[in-house]
């Protein structure tokens, strides 16, 4: 069925491509039952969904509940859109009463998972991990309840709620509580830190925020609720504090600001009407760190944000409550896939949705396939980063349980490297599964280049075709198509719903962002090249790509021939200063467990990517290391990668990185 084989082509021209050759058909008895079933109805559909975007949308959004019809389906003052003006809706009920109504209350909404199993010392033998399932009637009276708690303390309409919560499955009725009262969240990942907190919730104007005394992560209590009494002492701003117990660490509470969740909750009523919101109105605020300056505050509204990630659930993962799907995303409900993808997409869809408390090794490093295993997971959703992790990791961990029930694999974050795509097609999906490389961002709010598994021939490494309603172009400048596999500037032509509304409280630098690279249209800030198939392929963000010696190198591509090298598990490449080449190409490169780090091996290497994408872009400079710099989603940190291969200073922000050993590790051992 597939075609198997790689090739190598090193052009005398413009780029240096990896060339893939690698096809891969939607499986037919997967097509068969599949909502977009065919090549030709994505096309069909597609065409219709960007020459008639109003119509397209209408429709779909008549599948969900309105209090009010929308009068007019756009509105468009580039760059400003607005999407079912006039309507009035609320999306905590179309995740939750909406399915009620039609007799669904008790079907599951949510099932859950902590980290700890409960033998603790023990390990995975004969332990049970802590599991708790939601049926909409219990999301329902559980979302009513602190939505009403939320109110007694004074929360109203419009307030923004600060959410800074462990994996559990409060986050999400927090979360859905401020929805169904109209107080857009603004959730910060618990991963970050109290300076963190502090910027955002300044940035906010925030006076509330909900957290818990800690969360588990490698049987370890994650702190959250000291680094909110930290944030605090930084900020004046809040005067109210709501702490959920979870690990029943030591903590401080403060007489008159901070609540027990249980407390709050146990007085409240379990009836709370939604709030009827208009369909521009801000549903959430969600911070996006960028590689410079102050994190930007996505603005997302109600109406259009539903829509759009309610759709792209349903034909991205295929989803079939009728089929017993059981759907797992592993991302933190801090970042826009959790809430457009654990949270707001999927529950409209009526499949159960899995979350995870902790970390993929803990107690094993089998915990993931385990939990596939015992919950039968037929979809699943994580990213690059920890796809590498498991290669790494070995496939011993992963033969020891039945994933048979998986169907779709899913993938976001970063570029997937044809190698982990194809490990993860094999190991994983057992050859069977469709994999579904999902390109977007926190500000699209949804997925924009994405295969529909039932349709879409997939290659690896590159995430296909635009979802309906997208018209997406690689471009220079001036804003013209460039040539077939030439590089250039990602951008999307037409406004879709659930595009960001802006940068809360700054205009400025949502115009000079997104829409002043290239006139009239919305700038991703990725560099792609679109192939003969019309396939996109993600190079990199646009300032991460390399010119050498005239050539310009993605570097998404020189890592991907490094990792295809046996030995090599993750690898980031950036450009340095190089006395006759102008740039020279640096290599990163972390090795599979227990291969030896040796000179002889730095050359085999850097002949290897020689070999597969020409001598243009063998890297001049090699260095090993135990890992590489990641920020806390798990992204390369290029930039200080930059300033280490140039031997200078690093400079900017690195309050987002995840190991900050790592940075002086390599600036001692850099050459
Ligand atoms: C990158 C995550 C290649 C890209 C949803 C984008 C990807 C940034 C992919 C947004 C993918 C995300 N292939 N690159 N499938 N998915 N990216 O805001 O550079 O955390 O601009 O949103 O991640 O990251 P964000």
């Amino acid at each position: 069925m597939a075609q198997a084989g790689k090739s190598t082509e090193s052009e005398s021209s413009m780029e240096s491509v990896l060339t893939e050759n690698r096809h891969f058909p939607p499986p037919a008895a997967f097509a068969k039952q599949a909502h977009i079933g065919s090549i030709e109805k994505y096309e069909e559909m597609h065409k219709r969904s960007v020459e008639d975007s109003e119509g397209f949308w209408s429709e779909v959004a008549d599948e969900l509940h309105w209090f009010k019809k929308w009068d007019t389906v756009l509105e468009w003052n580039l760059p400003d859109a607005k999407w079912f003006v006039g309507g009035k809706t609320n999306i905590c009920y179309n995740c939750i009463d909406r399915q009620i109504d039609d007799g669904l209350g008790d079907h599951t909404a949510i099932v859950w998972e902590g980290e700890p199993i409960q033998d603790q010392d023990g390990g995975h033998a004969g332990g049970e991990p802590e599991i708790r399932k939601l049926t909409y009637n219990d999301l329902k009276r559980e979302v009513s309840r602190f939505a009403n708690a939320l109110k007694n303390l004074g929360v109203k309409k419009g307030d923004v709620v600060t959410i800074y919560m462990p994996m559990v499955p409060e986050l999400a009725i927090a979360m859905l509580a401020c929805a169904r009262i109209g107080a857009p969240h603004s959730i910060i990942f618990g991963g970050f830190s109290a300076s963190a907190i502090r910027d955002r919730v300044e940035d906010g104007k925030s006076n509330i925020v909900i957290t818990a005394d800690g969360g588990w992560r490698r049987g370890k209590a994650v702190p959250l609720k000291d680094n909110v009494d930290e944030a605090l002492t930084l900020t004046d701003l809040v005067k109210t504090v709501v702490v959920l117990e979870r690990c029943q660490n030591d903590i401080n509470m403060v007489e008159g600001r901070d609540h027990w969740w249980e407390d709050i909750t146990a007085t409240a009523s379990e009836h709370c009407e939604a709030e009827p919101m208009d369909a521009e109105d801000l549903l959430f605020i969600l911070y996006t760190s960028g590689s410079t300056g102050k994190p930007k505050g996505i603005m997302h509204t109600t109406g259009g944000y539903m829509v759009y990630t309610y759709l792209t659930s349903k034909y991205t993962f295929d989803l079939h409550p009728e089929n017993n799907d059981m759907y797992w995303c592993t991302a933190d409900i801090g970042w826009i896939t959790g809430h457009s993808y654990i949270v707001y997409g999927l529950l409209p869809n009526r499949v159960p949705t899995l979350m995870y408390e902790g970390a993929p090794d803990a107690p094993d490093k089998d915990r993931f396939w385990d939990i596939i295993e015992r919950h039968k997971v037929t979809k699943f959703y994580t990213a690059p980063t920890a796809i590498r992790a498991f290669m790494k990791w070995g496939r011993e961990h992963i033969d020891k349980h039945d994933l048979s029930s998986l169907n779709v694999l899913g993938t976001v974050g970063e570029p997937i490297n044809p190698e982990a795509w194809m490990w993860y097609h094999e190991v994983i999906g057992n050859e069977k599964c469709p994999i579904v490389d999902t390109w977007w961002q926190t500000e699209t709010g949804g997925h924009m280049l994405t295969p529909l598994p039932g349709a879409t021939t997939t290659t690896p490494g590159s995430c296909t075709k635009p979802f309906f309603g997208i018209d997406a172009a690689v471009v220079n400048s001036e804003g013209e198509p460039v040539g077939e596999n030439e590089g250039g500037i990602l951008v999307i032509r037409k406004p879709w719903p659930s595009m960001l509304r802006g940068v809360y409280g700054n205009r400025e630098r949502f115009i000079d962002t997104y829409w002043s690279k290239v006139e009239g249209y919305y700038t991703a800030g990725d560099g792609a090249r679109k192939d003969e198939h019309g396939n996109f392929w993600i190079m990199g963000r646009i300032d991460d790509v390399i010119v050498v010696a005239g050539h310009n190198l993605g570097t998404m591509e020189v890592e991907s021939a490094l990792v295809s090298h046996d030995a090599v598990a993750e690898a980031a490449v950036v450009g340095f200063p190089h006395d006759i080449k102008g740039t020279g190409i640096a290599a990163f490169v972390t090795l599979v467990g227990g291969i030896e780090e040796t000179d002889e091996l730095k050359k085999q290497v850097r002949d290897h990517v020689a070999k597969e994408l020409g001598p243009i872009s063998k890297p001049d400079k090699l260095q090993f290391t135990p890992a590489l710099p990641k920020t806390r989603s798990g992204k390369i940190m290029r930039r200080l990668l930059r300033d280490i291969a140039a031997g200078r200073e690093i400079s900017g922000d690195i309050t987002t990185l995840e190991d900050k050993s790592i940075v002086e590790k390599l600036q001692q051992q850099a050459d």
